[in-house]
């Protein structure tokens, strides 16, 4: 029989934070203790009135497909909360339900890119982003994010990756996996080169509760920005609903009605139940979101604490990460991540995440401070 594989795969692995996951999966089998720092999935229940509100969306009957673009009780939620958290004026038909913001990378890639197209992926990056614009005939264009930059992008280096084929940029701010939030100077240089050399932007936005230091600006709000940005965003992270695939996109009609079209044949719609449930997430108090962001905060303060300074050069100011530098430890990305893994701490290797993460290893501090404090005195005895 032929390998019916697509050669667009040629390019395309599974993902490194999987790999690393089974490793640690097989080794707590054999009755090992292990400290799971490398899923970036929070350890918080999904707020109790978000699961009633689906339990009764349910018994309501929403268990037919909904609109295309979304429930118009979910759109007018986020359309308010985008309103009130950034002043963005979107209307209903701008913005759209997906199946958490992984799907809205792939609806914002299929509906632009043509074969050839270049994508301008700051890295390190989210592991998304490396991959989806080869599925529509894109190129990704990785720039190199340093530390020595403190992870913001740098926009000289940024000009030169723009060619007559870039067609869109994406950004990430809280930042995964180095915890960056991009500063309002950085942003104002990266909109001042997409309105010069006209460029879309992908602006994902997912971890935007999640800042500790700093401020989260979207580049939306920006002058000249609202018509040329998507903006990507998710309840996975805000409301602890990775398992539920919610998220939205929000972007001016025209550019909502090429992404629409991808939509309608991709999944149709998302999940009318979940979508009544995200309303009401958006709609009803946020006290739960911010009390998450306190206990990440703790978490934070503590790991900042606690760490060799060495091994954090750049503090994370926003999302749930710390992208540790072991360069001086003479280590890999690679050799540290296993040596601490045989010490019982699950960590993911920066290259992972594509170019610039060889010599950083990715943390996520969704677990509780004792497993925290537990992992920190295994990083001082293997990296310290
Ligand atoms: C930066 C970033 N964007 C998007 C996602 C995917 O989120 P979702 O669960 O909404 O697909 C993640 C998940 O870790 C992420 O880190």
């Amino acid at each position: 029989m032929r390998d019916f594989t697509s050669s667009v795969l040629d390019h395309i692995g599974f993902s490194g934070i999987r790999a690393v996951f089974d490793k640690a999966t097989q080794l707590e089998a054999q009755g090992k203790k292990v400290v799971h720092l490398e899923i970036g999935r929070l350890d918080f229940d999904t707020p109790q009135h978000i699961k009633e509100a689906a339990k009764k969306a349910l018994d309501d009957g929403l268990v037919h497909y909904a609109p295309n673009l979304g429930l118009p009780v979910f759109r007018e939620a986020v359309k308010n909360h985008l309103l009130k958290q950034h002043n963005l004026n979107y209307s209903e038909k701008e913005i759209i339900a997906t199946m958490g913001a992984t799907q809205g990378v792939f609806l914002a890639m299929g509906a632009f890119l043509d074969q050839g197209d270049e994508v301008i992926i700051p890295s390190p990056t989210f592991v998304s982003y490396l991959n989806a614009p080869r599925f529509f005939g894109g190129v990704p264009v990785p720039l190199e994010m340093k530390a020595e930059d403190g992870f913001q992008i740098n926009l000289k280096e940024l000009e030169q990756k723009i060619t007559n084929r870039t067609k869109m940029l994406v950004i990430i701010s809280p930042h995964n996996p180095t915890g960056t939030v991009l500063s309002k100077e950085t942003l104002e240089g990266v909109a001042d080169l997409a309105r010069r050399h006209d460029i879309l932007i992908l602006s994902d936005e997912v971890y935007d509760q999640m800042v500790f230091d700093g401020e989260h600006i979207s580049i939306s709000t920006l002058p000249g920005m609202w018509e040329r940005t998507i903006l990507a965003n998710s309840f996975s992270k805000t409301y602890s609903m990775t398992g539920w695939r919610l998220g939205y996109l929000a972007a001016p009609e025209k550019l909502m009605s090429a992404m629409l079209r991808v939509h309608q044949y991709a999944v149709g719609s998302s999940t009318a139940f979940v979508q009544a449930a995200g309303a009401v997430a958006l709609n009803e108090s946020q006290d739960c979101v911010k009390e998450m962001a306190a206990i990440l905060a703790e978490r934070r303060s503590f790991l900042i604490k606690s760490l060799n300074p060495k091994l954090v050069p750049v503090k994370p100011q926003g999302a749930f990460y710390f992208f540790l530098d072991v360069r001086s430890t003479g280590y890999s990305s690679e050799e540290a991540v296993n040596r601490l893994l045989y010490e019982g701490v699950a960590t993911v290797p920066g290259t992972a995440f594509g170019a610039g993460g060889e010599g950083f290893i990715r943390l996520a501090y969704a677990t509780n401070l004792d497993e925290l404090k537990y992992a920190a005195e295994k990083i001082e005895k293997v990296l310290g």
